[in-house]
This record gives C-alpha cells, sequence and structure tokens, in this order.
C-alpha cells in the first residue's frame, strides 16, 4: 500500500496548536473489503518519545512547543480481506514546521513565572530579557481550545513603564487543557525573541489560606483543631491540609513541628507538654487527584493560651486587688471634695 500524499503543516495563529493534514493514498478506496487507516505521530525536535494516534480522519490540530522544530510522520494501514486479515502498512511521509524564531535568544523575557491563585486568576511575570534594549514592549498572549482566536492579556504589571507581569481572569474553560502563552515584545529596530509556553492551570494553582481556624481543647488535654477551607474558586475536594504545632512560643523562635498531611478539615493532637501557650498553623495545596503538583497557601496560625495553676491563682487575685485600690481611691476623691467645698453648704451643692 502506498504512503498518504500531501502532508502539510499549517499555523492557524494559536501559539502552539498546529494543523496537520494529508490526503489518502492514490487508488485506495475503503470498501468491505478493507479498512484503510493512518498512523499518525508528531513530537517537538529533541523529545526522545512519538506521540501516536490511530485514526481514519485527514486532520489533526494538535499542540507543539513553537520555539522548537514541530516534526510529523503518516503512514497508510490496510487491513481486512483485500489483504487476508493482515494488517499491510505503508512507508512514512515526514514533514516539519519552524515558526520563523527572529532575534536573539539572549532577548527572550527571563524568568518567566504562573501562579493560578484561587482558581479564579493567573498571575504571570517575568523579566526583560538580557539583551533587550531600553523602551521595549512586551506583550502576553494566550490561547486555549474554546478560543476563536489568540487574546492578548489586559492587565498588565508595570516597572518603570515597562510591562513585566499580566493577570487573566476567567480561565474556568482553559482547566485542564493546553493553555498557550506567548510573550513577545517590540523595540523601535530590535527582533525580540518571543517566549512560548504551555501551562496547566490546575498544576500553578495556589490557594488562600484556611478559614476559621478554631483550637479547643478536652478535658483529656487533647487540642482540637478545625477549619474551614479556603474561600475563592478552589474546589473544597481538590485540598489537602498540612498542619504543625509549636509549644512555648515565648522563645525566641517557635520550633514549628509536624502534625498531620490530611484531607480532612479537623485534627486532634495529643498535647505532650504542660506549657503555657500552644500555636497551631495549616496551609493548604492542591491534592495528587485534581493536579500532579501545587503551590501552597500561607500559613493560618491559631494561638491556644493554657493557664497554669498558679496563674489561676493570680487571675483571681489581680480583679480583687484591682477593685480594692480603686475603692480606695473613690473614698479618698470624696474626703478631698468634701474638705475644699465651702463649710455648711452640703457636698452634693457643689457638684454641678
Ligand atoms: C506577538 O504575538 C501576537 C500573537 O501571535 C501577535 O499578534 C503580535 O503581532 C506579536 N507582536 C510582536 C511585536 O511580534
Ligand atoms: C516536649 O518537651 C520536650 C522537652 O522540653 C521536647 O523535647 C519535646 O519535643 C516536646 N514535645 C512537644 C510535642 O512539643
Amino acid at each position: 500500500v502506498a504512503p498518504p500524499r500531501d502532508l502539510q503543516i499549517t499555523d492557524p495563529g494559536l501559539l502552539g496548536a498546529l494543523d496537520v493534514e494529508w490526503k489518502p493514498p492514490p487508488n485506495v478506496q475503503a470498501s468491505s473489503e478493507c479498512t484503510v487507516k493512518y498512523k499518525f505521530e508528531y513530537r517537538n525536535a529533541g523529545d526522545t518519545d512519538w506521540k501516536v494516534i490511530f485514526t481514519r480522519k485527514l486532520k489533526f490540530r494538535v499542540g507543539f512547543d513553537l520555539s522548537r522544530t514541530a516534526e510529523v510522520k503518516v503512514q497508510t494501514l490496510l487491513e481486512g480481506r483485500c489483504t487476508n486479515d493482515v494488517e499491510v502498512h505503508s512507508d512514512w511521509i515526514y514533514a516539519t514546521f519552524q515558526v520563523p524564531l527572529q532575534g536573539k535568544l539572549e532577548s527572550q523575557v527571563q524568568n518567566f513565572h504562573c501562579i493560578y491563585h484561587d482558581w479564579e486568576y493567573l498571575k504571570c511575570t517575568w523579566q526583560p530579557g538580557l539583551s533587550a534594549p531600553p523602551g521595549v514592549h512586551y506583550g502576553l498572549y494566550y490561547w486555549y481550545e474554546g478560543l476563536a482566536q489568540a487574546a492578548q492579556c489586559e492587565d498588565y504589571t508595570q516597572d518603570r513603564g515597562m510591562n513585566v507581569g499580566c493577570t487573566v481572569r476567567n480561565l474556568s474553560q482553559a482547566e485542564y487543557r493546553d493553555l498557550n502563552i506567548c510573550v513577545n515584545g517590540s523595540a523601535a529596530a530590535t527582533l525580540l525573541r518571543p517566549l512560548y509556553t504551555t501551562l496547566r492551570l490546575q498544576n500553578l494553582a495556589k490557594p488562600s489560606p484556611p478559614r476559621q481556624l478554631v483550637v479547643s481543647m478536652s478535658a483529656a488535654e487533647e487540642l482540637h483543631v478545625t477549619w474551614s477551607p479556603p474561600g475563592g474558586q478552589t474546589p473544597p475536594q481538590c485540598l489537602e491540609y498540612e498542619v504543625e504545632m509549636a509549644e512555648d512560643l515565648g522563645k525566641a523562635k517557635p520550633a514549628w513541628q509536624p502534625v498531620s498531611t490530611q484531607m480532612e478539615t479537623a485534627a486532634t493532637i495529643p498535647r505532650a507538654n504542660q506549657s503555657h501557650i500552644s500555636c497551631v498553623r495549616v496551609r493548604g495545596r492542591t491534592n495528587f487527584f485534581c493536579a500532579d503538583q501545587g503551590f501552597w497557601s500561607e500559613w493560618a496560625q491559631e494561638c491556644f493560651s493554657v493557664s497554669r495553676k498558679e496563674d489561676k491563682q493570680l487571675f483571681i487575685l489581680i480583679p480583687v486587688i484591682l477593685s480594692l485600690s480603686s475603692s480606695l481611691i473613690i473614698f479618698m476623691l470624696i474626703v478631698q471634695c468634701k474638705k475644699r467645698s465651702p463649710a455648711g453648704k452640703p457636698f452634693h451643692a457643689s457638684v454641678g
């Protein structure tokens, strides 16, 4: 059987999704006698493995890293009565594609990082390329399946008049899909190398700290800790929590000790030592059911004061001393006022 014909790769301008199409081999018609299928494989130059698709279609849109050459190959597979039910395959045909790589590599933005805050907005930051001239203007573009065309970010963060970050909202449709990003730039008379990357939002999520952290102590001297999932759009079932505790925060540096990593929003901690104050802190992160990785939230912290026996006696003594001394002061004031008021006049007449 002959290989397919006219294998072509075209760039629809979606920052990484390329259209690959081919035509059937000549003189082969699908019939009840035989089925024609194709084995389509693709990768970026430098990857060791090909991704493989078996199909009867003649056109595919697949994702590539545009900063490297895209490589594809297709062969015809024929099987049925016409081949005595043995699968016959053709030779491969190959094609490659590379966007024009303008500018020097050192002109590309550096330290590009993104965090998906509360599953609500994506914030990306970068630094200008080493050889970027002053006055360069950077732009961030993105695309995911569902958008008709690449969109430009509209909410830039600036440093000395230069775009160095960007916030994109309303990306829930892009979760669990490839989000293609391009950061390019223009400067008078200089070409800059664009940065292409593909993000997975769920792996970049950072939740807010857990809320309503409450610590209480039972008669059995156990600490009960409860909290609520953070606000925002973070799916509560997608979180795991890390619990730590420290005792005697009076010391210069609290010695935080891990208690547990768990998905429930409550924990019980035996109190080993009878120190005055215990503190508990909890933070959250996306669990492995929802993502391959994620960022820890900041800590939510709550301290719990336990008064010792001597302290309890002191607490009873203090109000007694306070009330005694205040009645003494009031008594002395009254005596003073009476002395100052003119003789014979009753005390209440001089007031007001
Ligand atoms: C940056 O990329 C976008 C999307 O591909 C494109 O529309 C724009 O013209 C590019 N800008 C520069 C300065 O290359
Ligand atoms: C209890 O105190 C001992 C000695 O002060 C210390 O080594 C230990 O780590 C403490 N335990 C906890 C749970 O804080």
